[in-house]
């Protein structure tokens, strides 16, 4: 490796994905030095504290004190931030090492998803890179496909799973007829769902991701205008109902472009079983894109944990170690446009609402009635008794309705009387 080329390299967080990270170029240095005709050579780590039991072995010289002279050292070539966050450490990392003129990886979605136009820019005017492919779906190389791969394609439409968590939870409920609590408390010790799971759960995590993946596909800056719900509300009898129906319920991520207009959206969906994305279980992660000329494209794999988001950390590396100089978000920031990000209360969906209600004479026919007042037509109703508790839950599957009207019968129906629970709204397929 004599006459090659060299690329220093400082990695900051030696956590989870840092340690594995550092363990994997130490082991991998050489053939990734044959393969990008360049040397990734480890110059400095460091974390929040020294003295932690590690994994791995670090040389004292290699360690910083302070991370923040990693931006400032004339040493490093390349930061890796893997701290985590969209503010404090991670930010100011981030943001220093770009001014400072230094190549960034990172995989951190709450940082670019927040940060990412702004960073950009930075990383424009200082001609470096900031790659972020690990941020979007750990080993599912989707942003680099994008950037590359598709890079002919006009894209109207990106969705998929990309939470493994929330993913393992729905899935583990309907195969192994679980409850909720049950299955997360069984994640948590497996390892696959962390100790505070909330943006797992509540769909943020998805919708941070998605942010970042409409930008990329729809050329356009990152905006905020979501819809986000997550799985928190989905119980047994749900995935049950879906069952009988059909269908399979997954935590899905949806951006379309319709008239230059983007809908994005995060939130649990009734998907027909005999669908790809419904087969898609466990903790794994599945990206779908419709584009011109190509079609439809698909991308699953895990989508978290080291082994995969090392696998995403050197792809970016190595697009660095090969030389040149990338848009982070595939054009430059000048030729980004600033498309309409719409709500949803426009679009329209067919939807599974479901009603616990007291069961005694007219409750059925108040319901129907504000449905019908609302124009929102019923194609499929059943009700399920349950005489020994005098309640009775009943499901009905409306047509294609605006969303605003589905949320309109929601409303007015929850204030009756006869109400036992909120009422539940999951809208129903991917498009
Ligand atoms: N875990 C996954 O499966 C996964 C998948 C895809 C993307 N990611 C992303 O990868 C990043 C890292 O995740 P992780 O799971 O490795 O997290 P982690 O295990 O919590 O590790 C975080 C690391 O950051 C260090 N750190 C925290 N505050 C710091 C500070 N103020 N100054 C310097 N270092 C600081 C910690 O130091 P100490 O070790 O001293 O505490 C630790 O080494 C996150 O952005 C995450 O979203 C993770």
């Amino acid at each position: 490796m004599k006459n090659k080329n060299k690329l220093n390299i400082a990695i900051i967080g030696l956590g989870n994905i840092g340690s594995y990270l550092y363990k994997y170029l130490q082991i991998n240095k050489e053939i990734l030095s044959k393969k990008n005709n360049c040397i990734p050579n480890i110059v400095f780590v460091s974390a929040k504290s020294r003295n932690k039991k590690r994994s791995i072995k670090i040389n004292k010289k290699k360690w910083l004190k302070n991370y923040l002279d990693a931006t400032k050292s004339e040493k490093v070539d390349v930061i890796i931030e893997l701290i985590g966050g969209a503010e404090g450490a991670a930010k100011k990392l981030v943001f220093n090492a770009l001014k400072n003129k230094k190549h960034v990886v990172t995989a951190n979605k709450a940082l670019i998803a927040k940060y990412g136009d702004k960073l950009s820019k930075i990383a424009e005017d200082n001609n470096v890179n900031l790659e972020f492919e690990a941020a979007v779906c750990g080993g599912v190389p989707i942003i680099r496909s994008l950037k590359e791969g598709l890079i002919a394609n006009k894209i109207n439409r990106v969705y998929g799973i990309f939470n493994g968590t929330s993913n393992y939870i729905l899935s583990t409920m309907d195969k192994e007829n679980k409850n909720f609590k049950d299955v997360l408390t069984n994640a948590q010790k497996l390892g696959y769902a962390e100790t505070n799971p909330i943006s797992d759960l509540n769909g943020d995590d998805v919708a941070a991701k998605l942010k970042i993946l409409s930008s990329l596909c729809f050329n356009s800056f990152i905006d905020h205008t979501i819809h986000v719900e997550g799985i928190n509300f989905i119980d047994k009898l749900d995935i049950d109902n879906a069952n009988k129906l059909g269908y399979k319920i997954k935590l899905l991520g949806v951006s379309e472009l319709i008239n230059n207009r983007v809908y994005q959206r995060v939130h649990p969906t009734l998907i027909k079983k005999s669908s790809y994305i419904a087969s898609i279980d466990g903790v794994l992660n599945a990206v779908i894109i419709d584009g011109k000329p190509v079609g439809q494209n698909v991308i699953q794999g895990e989508g978290a944990g080291p082994e995969a988001t090392t696998s995403a950390l050197i792809s970016d590396i190595s697009s660095i170690l090969r030389g040149n100089i990338k848009f982070p978000f595939s054009i430059s920031s000048k030729e980004r446009k600033k498309l309409k990000y719409k709500g949803i209360l426009e679009r329209s969906f067919s939807a599974y609402l479901r009603f616990e209600v007291i069961d005694k004479p007219g409750v059925l026919s108040n319901i129907t009635k504000i449905f019908s007042k609302n124009k929102v037509s019923i194609k499929r109703l059943i009700q399920n008794p349950n005489k020994f508790k005098k309640f009775s839950s009943i499901i009905i599957i409306t047509h294609n309705t605006k969303d605003k009207f589905l949320n309109k019968v929601i409303k007015q129906t929850e204030k009756k009387p006869f109400i036992i629970k909120r009422p539940k709204i999951i809208r129903i397929g991917a498009n």
